[in-house]
């Protein structure tokens, strides 16, 4: 039942973001450049807090996290979904900008690009490749299978043992890859118990397919029963400061010492409702409500890997520069006092 509603409401939500990828108009770039975006990713922790806020015991103030217990990546990363057609379908529209946003993430010191075969599909992954391809040391591509695309804005669970290793051949193949350094189940199929979808991912995991083995739109008892078959290195749910459904899980996520990687972390392109502490925060600091709202949730856990998703390189600069954005413990606190 539990995993039932978590379903429909990825696949409402996964609606919701094909209809919100039509309609979010294009902002225009605020004029953020980046000297060195790397060094902002990468910066000490004392560059990203304040001294004030690190006496704060609830802010996180690491850059990096380790995932699975050997990758170390900057804790902001980058999702992939976006830089598809409209509608998370086929090609975009202009192609050579997404290998252009693609490219320029790594530039800035992105080291986690998320994505799945199911975004486009295949487009997502074919787009990656293209840009980054061979990649640099160290960057980490994280790709998912178990949700199938019978056309634009339809989404179908598909978790059996037979597609998950179909579809892992063929993200290995399109990101030209021998091994997927961390593989995400995308949802859990409720035909399927977990544990035959999980138990397909060990067993390629066996056979040097996969390195690290995740989860995403799962709750916290479906994370137990798949820890009982693999470890688990990291979940993927909807996680944003107005959309807390997904407290518990990052709780044990936390708890467990697993990455959480929030999907729609500024709220999916709805826009996130202008709230005073948000609207507060961002004009004292003079950055959008989407930076104050990435530094809020990278201060909320040191777990948290958030992947912004964006077709625009403007965007993507200043999602980036959120890494390095300080906020005060009293604006932290009252932002986080805002709920959905
Ligand atoms: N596991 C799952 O079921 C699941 C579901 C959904 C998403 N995901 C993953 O999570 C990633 C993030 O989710 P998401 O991309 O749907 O949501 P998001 O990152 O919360 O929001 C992306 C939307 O916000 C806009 N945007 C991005 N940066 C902006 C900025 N600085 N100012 C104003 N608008 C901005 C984008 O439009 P522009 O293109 O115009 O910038 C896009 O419409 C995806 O890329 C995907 O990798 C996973």
């Amino acid at each position: 039942m539990v995993f039932t509603n978590v379903l429909l409401r990825v696949m409402r939500d996964q609606l919701a973001a094909a209809d919100q990828e039509r309609s979010v108009t294009r902002r225009k770039f605020v004029g953020i450049t980046l000297a060195s975006g790397a060094a902002l990713l990468t910066g000490k922790p004392d560059m990203i807090l304040g001294a004030d806020a690190a006496t704060s015991s609830n802010m996180a103030t690491n850059p990096t996290f380790i995932l699975g217990g050997d990758f170390t990546v900057n804790r902001l990363g980058f999702g992939a979904m976006r830089v598809t057609g409209q509608g998370i379908w086929g090609w975009p529209t202009d192609r050579p900008n997404a290998l252009r946003v693609l490219r320029r993430a790594v530039e800035l010191g992105v080291n986690l690009i998320d994505t799945a075969d199911a975004y486009g599909p295949d487009t997502s992954e074919l787009l990656i490749a293209e840009a980054l391809y061979p990649y640099p040391k160290g960057l980490v591509i994280a790709t998912k299978g178990g949700l199938t695309r019978p056309g634009p804005g339809q989404w179908v669970p598909n978790g059996r043992p037979d597609h998950l290793k179909q579809a892992l051949d063929g993200s290995l193949k399109r990101l030209r890859l021998d091994r997927i350094d961390l593989y995400q189940l995308h949802t859990v199929d409720s035909k399927v118990p977990i544990e035959e979808s999980v138990g397909a991912l060990k067993q390629m995991r066996d056979e040097g397919k996969i390195r690290h083995i995740g989860l995403s739109n799962v709750d916290r008892g479906e994370i137990d029963r798949a820890r009982k078959i693999v470890p688990i290195a990291s979940v993927q749910n909807r996680y944003n400061i107005q959309d807390r459904a997904s407290e518990d899980v990052l709780a044990h996520c936390e708890k467990e010492k697993l990455g959480f990687l929030p999907w729609f972390p500024i709220g999916g392109g709805k826009g996130l409702k202008p709230e005073n502490p948000l609207n507060t925060a961002a004009k004292a600091h003079g950055v959008s409500v989407f930076q104050v709202a990435l530094a809020w949730l990278l201060e909320r856990s040191p777990v948290m890997l958030p992947i912004p998703g964006t077709s625009s390189l403007a965007h993507l600069e200043e999602n980036v520069a959120a890494a390095k954005l300080k906020l005060t413990p009293e604006e932290w606190k009252a932002i986080g006092a805002l709920r959905g």
